[in-house]
């Protein structure tokens, strides 16, 4: 079934619009540090305020217990938002409640209202579905629709992205419906050739990834952190790497599964390997057959794919008409380990089709590393839910809005 768009609410000019996005943004001391998921909200933002829609902006912040914790709090990205928009944008400090039903009484139609996060109240995320859904009355009684637009959060069922759509007229927004579309194009007959670029550091986090892909690929190369558990299950040496051991078998078991069914399976043949873990570290490149053979021997820690790896995994990236990458190549954050993830994000770049970058850290790194977003065909400003999404899961914030 297809997902209720925000046509299917009908007019919406006067009415209080609850909008859950996901403002879930990274801070370092106050201060707003990748802004991209705030940006992704505007189309549907926009077009409500357009409409002349009272929009009220509700999402949560980090992990706070289910209490005011100020290190959380949503006001500063109010005020950014204020600033993308170029328009007032009125902070409620209340999440919910008589305090916030007057703020959100005296916004004018196509005035926006951001409620202060909602996971400082623990209904939020509670286990228990009853009292999830008390929370989601709360909120249910600030507004007349729900346009449900918070991507990153559609793997949890949590009172806003769930409960809340059960209690009002809902549908998807328009970033909600985007992602869908491209994802969905990455595991329903994508164009091909098709090539899956994976890293980050634990194989154990993209196991459900590979194996529900590995059948609908053609191409799939393996680095960042992840790669060593590979390399590892080849028989070769990785000194002091991440490893996962339990994982061996496992990943043995893909090796054999890409060869039976013809997947372009692309390893490292090399890799950036240091003396520790820090940026000013000693480095060297080995080969992917012994990462021990360096001057630091066993002690040796790859932090990053090699130049040889770089250039093998950029021709199948620019050889594929469909692209999905998701997980850091190495340490990009440290200089020294930036140049394999550099040199992924590039290839991606000059796809003639569609490049997708999964969320979290690739996105972060793509932006830290100097590209834009508008040189890729689309950057998933979900982590976790693009990730379960391509591993075929239901996700309950699309189950609710129709989608199956
Ligand atoms: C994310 O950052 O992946 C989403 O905002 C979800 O956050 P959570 O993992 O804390 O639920």
């Amino acid at each position: 079934m297809a997902l209720r768009t925000l046509s299917s609410l009908g007019p919406l000019a006067g009415k209080r619009v609850i909008v859950r996005v996901d403002f879930n943004v990274p801070l370092q001391d106050g201060a707003i540090t990748d802004d991209g998921r705030i940006r992704a909200a505007l189309p549907t933002l926009t077009r409500l305020i357009e409409e002349g829609a009272r929009v009220i902006a509700c999402s949560h912040l980090g992990r706070p217990d289910g209490a005011p914790d100020a290190r959380y709090s949503l006001a500063p990205v109010a005020q950014r938002l204020a600033e993308l928009l170029d328009a007032p944008v009125q902070f409620s400090p209340e999440t919910v409640g008589d305090a916030a039903a007057g703020t959100i009484a005296a916004a004018p139609h196509g005035g926006v209202v951001v409620l202060e996060n909602l996971r400082f109240h623990a209904g939020e995320t509670s286990k228990d579905a009853a009292e999830r859904r008390a929370f989601a009355q709360q909120l249910a009684s600030l507004a007349d629709v729900l346009v449900s637009d918070g991507f990153g959060v559609v793997h949890r069922k949590q009172a806003s992205v769930y409960e809340l759509a059960e209690l009002l007229p809902s549908a998807a927004g328009l970033l909600i419906e985007k992602e869908v579309d491209v994802l969905d194009r990455l595991t329903e007959n994508p164009q091909r050739p098709y090539a899956v670029v994976l890293g980050g550091s634990k194989v154990s986090d993209k196991l459900g990834v590979i194996a529900h892909l590995l059948p609908r690929v053609d191409t799939l190369c393996v680095g960042g952190g992840m790669m060593f558990t590979f390399l590892a299950a080849q028989g070769h040496r990785v000194g002091k790497s991440l490893l996962e051991t339990d994982q061996l078998e496992t990943v043995k078991g893909y090796i054999a599964d890409a060869t039976a069914r013809g997947v372009n399976l692309v390893l490292p043949v090399d890799a950036v390997v240091a003396a520790s873990f820090a940026a000013d570290a000693p480095h060297a490149v080995a080969d992917a057959a012994d990462i021990e053979d360096t001057d630091f021997g066993a002690d040796g820690l790859g932090l990053d794919i090699g130049p040889r790896t770089a250039a093998a995994f950029a021709t199948a990236i620019r050889g594929a008409t469909t692209v999905f990458w998701n997980g850091p190549m190495g340490v990009f954050e440290m200089p020294a380990f930036a140049a394999g993830t550099q040199s992924v994000a590039q290839a991606l770049t000059e796809v003639d089709g569609l490049s997708v970058v999964g969320g979290g850290d690739s996105a972060a790194a793509v932006r830290q590393l100097g590209f834009t977003d508008d040189q890729f065909g689309h950057i998933s400003t979900g982590g976790g839910a693009s990730l379960e999404f391509l591993e075929g899961k239901k996700l309950p914030g699309l189950e609710i809005l129709g989608w199956q």
